[in-house]
């Protein structure tokens, strides 16, 4: 087959959001094909985190379509994770009261809530439990796994509330990787950490070997990183191109002058 027409993994076309009379997102279209690392950015209130509460099915957008390998989808929360995607949250965002270790095997794919399941076969109690601990294990071994990438694997028993800001973004970013998604949204990945921790961040992503949504603040990072990068702001794309291409655009440093005025 000719790859000519090879579909985009994820593409949004023309998406709106509205939160009341705000428009947050305002007529935006993205591709996103296989492989590649494609940079979100705008100043503070853009619209960057709600692209990827749409993409995450948490808000319904007022138009648009979005299509996962060339099909029409309908993102719901509870698919993701089968689907292959998985995201960070903006800051940190860890269930205090499990361990690291835990923390990073809920996002694990194996991994299922107890008695998610229960009921809906009828197996005999002894296989049930072989399985539940298969299951456990395996997510168990992703996550420690997804933990040692991220340089953060001695942490596995600690509880998150007690450690480094920059711990806690690296276990946030394990978390993501522990179900071995094909398309890695990181929001903000780089917020509040040092220049070291930046470079660090860079060689994971660039690494990744995952199709890529990163929303960034960090100009450096995206520009560094980044195949392709759209700009928004209030709500509207201003921008669409290449790192060079973006950063010799007018309307782009206008935006983030405007911002920090
Ligand atoms: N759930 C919500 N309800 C109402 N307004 C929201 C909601 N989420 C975001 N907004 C507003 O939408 C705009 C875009 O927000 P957001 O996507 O978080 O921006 P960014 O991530 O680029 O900083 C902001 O004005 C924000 O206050
Ligand atoms: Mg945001």
């Amino acid at each position: 087959m000719s790859t000519e027409n090879t579909a985009h993994e994820l593409a949004l076309d023309h998406m709106t959001v509205r939160f009341g009379g705000l428009t947050a997102l305002d007529d935006v279209s993205l591709r996103v094909p296989s492989g590649r690392i494609v940079g979100v950015i705008g100043p503070n209130g853009a619209g960057k985190t709600t692209l990827f509460n749409v993409i995450c099915g948490f808000v319904t957008p007022a138009a648009g379509e979005i299509t996962l390998d060339g099909r029409a989808w309908r993102p719901r929360p509870h698919q993701l994770n089968r689907l292959g995607i998985a995201r960070t949250l903006q800051g940190v965002g860890q269930f205090g009261g499990l361990t690291v270790l835990e923390n990073v095997q809920v996002g694990a794919r194996g991994h299922r809530s107890t008695g998610e399941r229960a009921g809906r076969e009828e197996k005999s109690r002894e296989r049930k439990g072989r399985e539940k601990r298969g299951r456990e294990k395996q997510s168990e071994m992703d996550a420690l796994e997804a933990l040692e990438r991220c340089g953060v694997a001695d942490y596995a028993h600690r509880l998150p509330g007690a450690l480094p800001y920059a711990i806690r973004k690296r276990v946030e970013l394990a978390r993501a990787l522990a179900s071995r998604p094909r398309i890695l949204m990181l929001d903000e990945p780089a917020g509040g950490l040092d220049p070291e921790e930046i470079r660090w961040l860079a060689e994971l992503i660039k690494g990744a070997g995952t199709t890529v949504l990163l929303v960034e603040h960090h100009m450096d990072l995206v520009m560094s990183v980044c195949d392709e990068i759209l700009v928004l702001d209030f709500g509207k794309p201003i921008a669409l191109g290449t790192p060079a291409e973006i950063s010799a655009d007018d309307k782009v440093t206008e935006a983030y002058l405007g911002a920090a005025a």
